[in-house]
């Protein structure tokens, strides 16, 4: 923060303070000390207030947030320059404890006493974390993924770490939504094999569908798109008059480098199996034009970084686990 606000924020929040510190008391003196049944002589609608002191209860509260206030200001950053008294993180100490130390740029002789911050309380926390539940994770990332997806213990382990960490986009049963693949069907973009999840997951995929509105045309797209429905036993609409033989033309010319000849798809790029009744992005005419049109990109964030290989291994473990159940009804 730049001078001026330092000191804008200061004097404002010691000024708010000290105004409403001055006003109780300044406005206690010459009250009276009992009840009374008198009133201060102003009527509004018929009301009328009372000439009481305030109550016992509600002063000593009063008096309790500003004391609050001021104990936060002293022991949190906040004001101008001030860190707190609050012990900060010791980045020597736990150095290389957490996968995020090494994100943490810190001169040297910075490195103790660095001040309180949510950032280093939370630091502190995952170093402590890793510290109890490392073994554990480096343990299962010993055993072969197969293996690890017997173990009981490793799958809730897992399953704790896919809620939190995969369920915004693959829903909280792993079964996918619009744009985001089911991970329990056991038909795979880009393969189901253990250490291929496992890839999948650490590197992130990134899926390249290219547009054809421009190559095309609305007549081509309308043909290929009524032929590569036809393939999964989908009719066109009735409304709508499609040339299957020129779609089918057009897709040898143009789709079948990626999506094979027989339409069934190639997983070393993510190109989707076209035949059967797994959809992606929707199989009514009308969206799967929109994806000819368009193209699509659907991407797969890479979590290496953000949770390490251990984690990573475990939750490659859990999805596996998922479809190697009995499929259900
Ligand atoms: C460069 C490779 C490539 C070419 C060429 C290509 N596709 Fe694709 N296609 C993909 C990939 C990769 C995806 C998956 C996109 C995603 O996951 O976001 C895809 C997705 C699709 C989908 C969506 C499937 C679903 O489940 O919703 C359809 C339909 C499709 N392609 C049809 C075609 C047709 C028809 C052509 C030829 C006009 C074509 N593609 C050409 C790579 C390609
Ligand atoms: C931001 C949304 C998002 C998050 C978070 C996410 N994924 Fe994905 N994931 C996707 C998308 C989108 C795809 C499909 C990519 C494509 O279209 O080619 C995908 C694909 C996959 C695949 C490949 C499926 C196949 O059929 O080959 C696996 C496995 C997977 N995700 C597992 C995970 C796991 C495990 C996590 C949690 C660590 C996770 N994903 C988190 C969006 C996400």
């Amino acid at each position: 923060m730049t001078t001026f606000w330092n000191w804008y924020v200061t004097i404002l929040s010691l000024g708010t303070i000290f105004a409403l510190t001055w006003l109780i008391f300044g406005t206690r003196k010459g009250q009276r000390q009992e009840s009374t049944e008198e009133t201060v002589g102003h009527v509004f609608d018929g009301i009328e207030e009372y000439d009481n002191p305030l109550p016992k209860w509600w002063f000593m509260l009063f008096i309790g947030t500003i004391i609050f206030a001021l104990g936060y200001l002293v022991l949190y950053p906040g004001l101008g320059n001030w860190k707190g008294l609050l012990p900060g993180y010791d980045y020597l100490d736990n150095e290389a404890k957490t996968p995020f130390a090494a994100n943490v740029q810190i001169a040297d002789g910075e490195q103790r006493n660095a001040g309180w911050t949510g950032v280093h309380q939370w630091e502190k926390e995952m170093a402590k974390a890793d510290a109890q539940y490392g073994p554990i994770f480096a343990k299962y990332a010993a055993m072969p993924i197969e293996q690890v997806a017997q173990d009981e213990q490793a799958l809730k382990m897992g399953g704790r770490l896919f809620a939190s960490n995969c369920s915004v986009c693959h829903g909280s049963d792993a079964k996918g939504a619009y744009g985001f693949p089911n991970l329990t069907d056991n038909d795979w973009l880009y393969g189901g094999a253990a250490e291929t999840i496992k890839t999948t997951i650490m590197g992130g995929r990134q899926a390249a569908m290219p547009a054809w509105k421009d190559s095309l045309g609305e007549e081509g797209i309308k043909n290929v798109a009524g032929y590569v429905r036809s393939l999964s036993g989908l009719k066109t609409p009735e409304s709508v008059e499609v040339d299957l033989a020129a779609g089918q033309q057009t897709f040898a010319a143009n789709c079948a480098v990626c999506h094979g000849p027989d339409a069934k798809g190639q997983q070393a790029m993510g190109a989707p199996n076209l035949t059967d009744k797994t959809w992606l992005y929707g199989s009514s005419f009308a969206q799967v034009q929109q994806t000819l049109r368009y193209g699509r990109n659907g991407r797969m964030p890479s979590q290496e970084a953000f949770l390490g290989n251990d984690k990573v291994h475990l939750l490659a473990a859990y999805v596996y686990s998922l479809s190697q159940k009995p499929a259900q009804q």
